[in-house]
């Protein structure tokens, strides 16, 4: 069979940048991108995307009304489809058994009743695109168990900041499923990626992998948070440590920075999962080994924030402290599941006056600054929460001349120069630094 035409369930964060990388690399093929949602189609067509990502303009206006279209019309999407991907959200679950830890699958149900009632007149490859429990493809198998189908899992791999960048050249892409149905689905990956990235596994481990791979990423973290603590303790540097360990090649430099949380849509949400999963196997000793990264994640943000009031003698009240930064990451709009959620809302509750500031993400119902000008003025205190490099190039010997003293600096990011502050004057105070 020579795929022509691929469809895609969910025109989000997922299914949008995916299938316009893939349109513009496979002009052979036509993509349906489908969404129950009209507004989502409707922005896509009118180029006010919902999503932001660098380069993604590019992709879609390269293709879009020719090989990529966006629709919310089922029939579109089904009538002669080669393969449909499942790209809409699997939050975790926020009721019932699994409350918060299990993935919630019911966006995909709701995709599988639509193909149940359609008649398709051929062979349909249906691919689990989102992060799924395992098993899931046993659930579909059994919902759509009378119809012409294969299953099979390609889980994605981006990341936020560097969505198009991690679609055009992938690390690897993984394919589990019949073999047959797999390669044709490679075939479109062929097309722009090496044939030695692309991996073959059985089902369950294709849907694993997404999982685990998540999980190494926020262990990795927590792991090199936990040595923060230690080097707070003793007096070494953190900085320094990550740059010995992490030029072991078997251990390798990337995901090695302290920060005061990870954060973001997927990491807790996938590590949870994975815990869920460890549970409901009865797999105790191997559920609290990867527990304890999610418990040393709260640690940290809880640490954080301990540090900050009892620096300040317990004595928030009515003081001034600038947040700098609210997004989970540096180069994204996104503030899911960030740090700065909670340390904002404790210092709150300490009664202290917030001046928030961010290039791009915006919290809910919360009042911030538009951009730094006199930010600092009277404050007391600056928090640094997000990476990103505008808060390198402030003009920190002004902003201390602004603030009241003592004037404090707490960089959950290691992000500037501590002997550099405290030459300023800050009481400077990073994590794991001296
Ligand atoms: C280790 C360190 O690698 C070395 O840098 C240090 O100086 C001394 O300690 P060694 O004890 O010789 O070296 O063995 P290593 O190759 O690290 O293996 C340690 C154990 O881990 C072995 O039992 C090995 O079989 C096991 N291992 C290693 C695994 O089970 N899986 C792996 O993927 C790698
Ligand atoms: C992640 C995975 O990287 C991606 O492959 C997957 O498809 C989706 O989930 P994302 O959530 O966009 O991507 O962010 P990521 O870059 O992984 O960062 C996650 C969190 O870890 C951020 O809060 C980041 O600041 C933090 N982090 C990362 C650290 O604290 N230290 C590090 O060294 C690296
Ligand atoms: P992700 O990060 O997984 O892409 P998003 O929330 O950004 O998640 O996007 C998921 C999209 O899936 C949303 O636009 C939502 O409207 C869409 N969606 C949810 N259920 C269905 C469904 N049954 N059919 C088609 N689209 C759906």
């Amino acid at each position: 069979m020579q795929i022509k035409k691929v469809s895609c369930f969910g025109a989000g964060y997922v299914g949008g940048p995916t299938m316009a990388v893939m349109a513009s690399k496979c002009p052979e093929q036509t993509f349906i991108v489908y969404d129950i949602n009209e507004q989502q189609i409707q922005k896509w067509n009118s180029k006010q995307y919902p999503v932001y990502e660098e380069n993604l303009d590019e992709y879609v206006n390269k293709t879009i009304h020719k090989n990529l279209i966006f629709t919310s019309d089922i029939d579109l999407a089904l009538k002669d489809c080669d393969i449909a991907f499942l790209a809409v959200n699997t939050p975790s679950k926020t009721y019932g058994l699994g409350a918060e830890s299990q993935l919630d699958i019911s966006y995909i149900d709701s995709c599988l009743q639509s193909i149940k009632k359609y008649p398709l007149t051929k062979k349909l490859i249906l691919v689990e695109k989102s992060t799924v429990p395992i098993k899931t493809a046993d659930y579909i198998n059994a919902v759509l168990q009378n119809l012409n189908i294969c299953v099979l899992s390609n889980p994605e791999f981006l990341a936020e900041g560097t969505a198009i960048q991690d679609l055009l050249s992938p690390d690897r892409v993984i394919i589990g499923g019949p073999l047959e149905s797999s390669k044709q689905l490679a075939s479109l990956y062929e097309q722009w990626v090496q044939k030695d990235k692309i991996i073959f596994t059985n089902i369950y481990s294709a849907e694993l992998s997404k999982i685990v791979a998540n999980s190494f990423l926020a262990q990795r973290v927590s792991s090199i948070n936990s040595i923060s603590i230690i080097c707070d303790k003793i007096g070494a540097d953190v900085n320094e440590i990550s740059q010995c360990v992490g030029s072991d090649s078997r251990i390798g430099n990337k995901f090695l920075k302290s920060s005061v949380g990870f954060g973001g849509s997927c990491l807790k949400k996938d590590l949870l999962c994975l815990i869920y999963l460890c549970e409901s196997l009865q797999l105790d000793e191997v559920a609290q080994y990867w527990r304890q990264v999610y418990l040393l994640n709260e640690f940290q943000k809880q640490r954080f924030i301990n540090l900050i009031i009892s620096s300040m003698f317990n004595c928030l009240r009515n003081k001034v402290i600038v947040i700098l930064g609210v997004t989970f990451k540096a180069k994204t709009n996104d503030t899911r599941e960030s740090a700065a959620l909670l340390i904002i809302k404790k210092l709150q509750e300490e009664q202290a006056i917030l001046r928030i500031y961010d290039p791009q993400g915006k919290i809910d119902k919360l009042e911030q600054c538009q951009s730094l000008d006199g930010i600092f003025k009277g404050a007391s205190a600056l928090v640094i929460l997000t990476e990103w490099e505008e808060f390198t190039k402030i003009d920190y010997v002004e902003a201390f001349n602004q603030m009241a003293k003592p004037a404090y600096c707490f960089d959950g990011r290691n992000l500037l120069q501590s002997d550099l502050m405290k030459s300023i004057g800050f009481l400077y105070y990073g994590l794991g630094r001296v």
